[in-house]
Formats: C-alpha cells, sequence, structure tokens
C-alpha cells in the first residue's frame, strides 16, 4: 500500500461483517477488521481475492491507529449492550470527525441516544441498516444510512460500491436524520415478517388444501417467481421445497420443527406502530403465530380437544385454487408493504426524521430481503405523489389490489369454514375493508365511551365536542 493506512474499518468479523469487508476489498478499498477472536482474523485475510488489500487485527487500538483519517469504521455486534461496550472503548481512540457505523439491526431509540452522546466529542455516529444476508453483504447488500449528512458524504462513495444494484443505480441512499436508517431497517423487517408469514399461509392453503406435493410445490413457487409475486423470499421458498434432508430420505422442510425463532426487528415494529400509532395488523399477526407457534404442547393438547370442521372440501380445481392463492398472497403482499410505508410515512413526521419514501422503495429494489418487483409500482406510485400517505391511495396500486380482491376473498373465506390458520392474510383483508370504508362502525364505539366514562364524542353535522346524559330505556 502506498501510505499503508486503511480505507475502511470493521469492528466484528462475525459472516456479515466479514463478508461486507470483503466486498469493500473486491470494490478496490483497502481494509482492515478487527475481531478479539484470532480464527475470525485469519478467516477474513483467507477468504480475500487475489489482488484485494485485506487485514485482520486482534487489537482495536491497532486497527483504528491503521484506518487513514478521518477513520470510517463499522462495527457489526449483536445490538444492544455489545454496540454501547465497543463505542466506549472506541472514545479515547478515536479524533473529532472519525465516522463510526452501527451496521447492525439496533433499535432506533439507542441509535438516537449514541448520535447525541458522541456528537458531543465530535464524532458522528451513523446507524446503518443492511440488509441481505451473508449472501448480499459479500455480493451486494441493500444499505439503509440514516444520521447527519456530512457522514454521509463521506461513507457515500464506499456505500454506493457495495451496495446492490438495479439498472446501474446502487440500493443505498441517504434515508434520513437521526436514527432513521434503523428505522427503515426495522420496518423493513416488519415487512419481512409479515411476507414470510403470508408465504407460509400459501403453502399450507397449497399442501393442506389442494394436497400438493413438495416437488408440485416447488414448481407453482418457482411460476409465482416468473410473474407479479417475483421476489427473493418467493424464489428461496421454490428452492427450500426441493431441498433433501442429509440425515433421512425426508425434505429437509418436512423434518424443521415448526417452533420460529425470531430475533426480535417484527415485534419492535409493532410496538413502534402501536406508539405512533399506526395500524400494521399484518405484522402484528406475523409477530404473533410466531409466538403461537412456540405453543407447541398446547397445540398438539387443542388439536385433540378441538376436532376440525366437517367439510373441508376446498371448492375450486387444484388449478383455480393455485391461481386464487396466489392472488391473496399478491394482495396481502401489496397491504404488507402498504402498512410499513405508512408506517414510515407517519413516523418520518412524528419524529422528525425526514424519510424520503421514494428513495426508501428504491433502495428496498435490489439487495435487500424483501425486493420484490412490487417495489418498482410503488417507486412509481411515490414518483407522482412523493407524500403519498398510503400507497392504497395511488391509482396504479389500486388496480392492482381490486384485480385479485375477488380471489382474496375467496381464499379467506373457504380457509375460514376449512378451519385453516391463515391470520395474515384474514388480517391484510380486514385492513383493505376497514381502510376502503368512509364510515366505520367506530360511532357506536364513541357512544358507549360516553355512556360509561363521559368520554365525549364529535357529530357529523356541527362542529364540537359532545356529551350525552345516556337514558337506560
Ligand atoms: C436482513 C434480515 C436480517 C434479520 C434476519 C433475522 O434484512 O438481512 O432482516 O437483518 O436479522 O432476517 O430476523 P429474525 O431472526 O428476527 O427472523
Amino acid at each position: 500500500m502506498a501510505n499503508s493506512l486503511y480505507d475502511f474499518g470493521m469492528i466484528g468479523l462475525g459472516v456479515m461483517g466479514r463478508n461486507l469487508l470483503l466486498n469493500m476489498a473486491d470494490h478496490g478499498f483497502s481494509v482492515i477488521g478487527f475481531d478479539k477472536d484470532a480464527t475470525k482474523t485469519g478467516a477474513l485475510e483467507s477468504a480475500a481475492t487475489a489482488g484485494t488489500t485485506v487485514k485482520g487485527v486482534a487489537d482495536l487500538a491497532t486497527m483504528v491507529q491503521l484506518l487513514e483519517s478521518p477513520r470510517k469504521l463499522m462495527m457489526l455486534v449483536p445490538a444492544g449492550q455489545p454496540v454501547d461496550d465497543v463505542i466506549e472503548s472506541l472514545i479515547p481512540l478515536l479524533e473529532k470527525g472519525d465516522v463510526v457505523i452501527d451496521g447492525g439491526n439496533s433499535h432506533y431509540t439507542d441509535t438516537l441516544r449514541r448520535v447525541k452522546y458522541l456528537r458531543e466529542k465530535g464524532i458522528h455516529f451513523m446507524g446503518i441498516g443492511v440488509s441481505g444476508g451473508e449472501q448480499g453483504a459479500r455480493t451486494g447488500p441493500s444499505i439503509m444510512p440514516g444520521g447527519d449528512q456530512d457522514a454521509y458524504a463521506k461513507v457515500k462513495p464506499m456505500l454506493e460500491a457495495i451496495a446492490a444494484k438495479v439498472n446501474d443505480t446502487p440500493c443505498v441512499a441517504y434515508l434520513g436524520k437521526e436514527g432513521a436508517g434503523h428505522y427503515v431497517k426495522m420496518v423493513h423487517n416488519g415487512i419481512e415478517y409479515a411476507i414470510m408469514q403470508l408465504i407460509s399461509e400459501a403453502y399450507t392453503l397449497l399442501q393442506k388444501g389442494a394436497g400438493l406435493s413438495n416437488d408440485q410445490l416447488h414448481q407453482v413457487f418457482d411460476s409465482w417467481n416468473k410473474g407479479a409475486l417475483q421476489s427473493f423470499l418467493v424464489e428461496i421458498t421454490a428452492d427450500i421445497f426441493l431441498q433433501k434432508d442429509d440425515k433421512t430420505a425426508a425434505r429437509l422442510v418436512d423434518v424443521i420443527s415448526d417452533k420460529a425463532g425470531s430475533k426480535g426487528t417484527g415485534k419492535w415494529t409493532s410496538q413502534d406502530a402501536m406508539e405512533l400509532p399506526v395500524a400494521v395488523p399484518t405484522i402484528d399477526t406475523a409477530v404473533a403465530m410466531r409466538t403461537i407457534s412456540g405453543y407447541k404442547d398446547q397445540r398438539l393438547a387443542a388439536e385433540q380437544l378441538y376436532k376440525a370442521p366437517a367439510d373441508t372440501t376446498i371448492h375450486a380445481t387444484t388449478e383455480m385454487w393455485i391461481k386464487q392463492v396466489h392472488d391473496a398472497l399478491y394482495f396481502a403482499t401489496i397491504l404488507s408493504y402498504a402498512q410499513g410505508l405508512a408506517m414510515l410515512h407517519e413516523a418520518s413526521r412524528d419524529l422528525q426524521m425526514d424519510i424520503p419514501l421514494p428513495e426508501v422503495v428504491k433502495v428496498w429494489r435490489g439487495g435487500c430481503i424483501i425486493r420484490s418487483v412490487l417495489l418498482e409500482v410503488f417507486s412509481k406510485a411515490y414518483t407522482e405523489n412523493a407524500d403519498l400517505a398510503n400507497i392504497l391511495l395511488d391509482k396504479g396500486v389500486a388496480y392492482l389490489v381490486q384485480s385479485v380482491e375477488a380471489n382474496t376473498r375467496s381464499v379467506v373465506a373457504q380457509a375460514a369454514q376449512a378451519g385453516m390458520p391463515v391470520g395474515g392474510l384474514m388480517s391484510a383483508l380486514s385492513y383493505f375493508d376497514a381502510f376502503r370504508s368512509g364510515r366505520m362502525a367506530t360511532n357506536l364505539i364513541q357512544a358507549q365511551r360516553d355512556y360509561f366514562g363521559a368520554h365525549t364524542y364529535q357529530r357529523i353535522d356541527m362542529p364540537g365536542t359532545f356529551h350525552t346524559e345516556w337514558q337506560r330505556p
């Protein structure tokens, strides 16, 4: 190296940290990584592409000293206390103007606190959401940066170089102030939870409802991935049905326990949506279904106690049913994005983050877990109206939703009759039906609140706040 100083440093050489660093090196940046675990520093160096400049060190101070000033470094360590610990050990080693990035899934309120704390010391702290898993980190993730614009300008060339590209446009953009990057990533994950839940419901509808084998399921999802449902999650679902178990003769999917794990970002999305408040019922349902999946013993007992409905016949040919389930998945997937994007719209205003939604959907077009052709549709909607409160109000989106509405109703009705658990689809349809109701039944709730608690109400025919002494007949 000419000046023997490195362009970028990484703290934490787990799968994501290592692969992001190697990606940077592949794009011509000289990089250095720190991890206390010497096997990880060794693994980093040995995985480097020939001709690239990659160094691993087991001492943090050494890494910081070897960085070009102003220093640019990222930490990819577990969210929570480990991030604060790294910050504390970095502070004595850094200088004013240095840029520290947290690339993990931190809660945005922690990011806000850290931004303020480090700002007092003259250090730029940025919360950046990184999506795409191991493969994405290595070959092109979707990157969601938030924080101060000056700091972003310093790392922008590198982030643009390593990000996924869609039509040569990098899937990274400045997404707002303070904790906006981690906020956008949190909502990304909420949508991820919702779509994964919906795909699992489509699976049950096809497998239990129409008796499709794993090979047939592969074919269905594979064909869906060539059309309007084209997306990363549908694509990998098609692959999953073909994977053989290496321990038995079964397909792997059939021997995987149905207890679903989670690291908490879906739950955070629901919690923060409640705080705003914004309604994200399909995300809430997805979180709840993972929780119910953990009640294995109770579910087994309940299966004995409660008989399934006597008639579980699906009133459609297999071909028709596959088409209807496709449409229901398409409908509810749009509704999941709509809920998440509406949450970002509201949070941007409420938390003064100035999140540019047209940029968010562009960044999500490639590299991330929720990438899909639908993002192009939403991108067009925001091109026409950058301040759209809900994408369901866009005429183009409305056309798509209406084209699959009847089949969605048919699937939900038949699933309810047959006793199949499709809470995600149901929640999407109920959200839709409430959202498109110019007058809901909530006037009665207002009457009840005023009846028992004198909570007052507004009238439709005159301004003001009213209370009535309700009479028992
Ligand atoms: C991504 C993912 C990732 C997330 C995992 C696990 O965008 O690459 O969102 O950041 O950590 O999907 O999430 P759960 O363990 O909560 O399912």
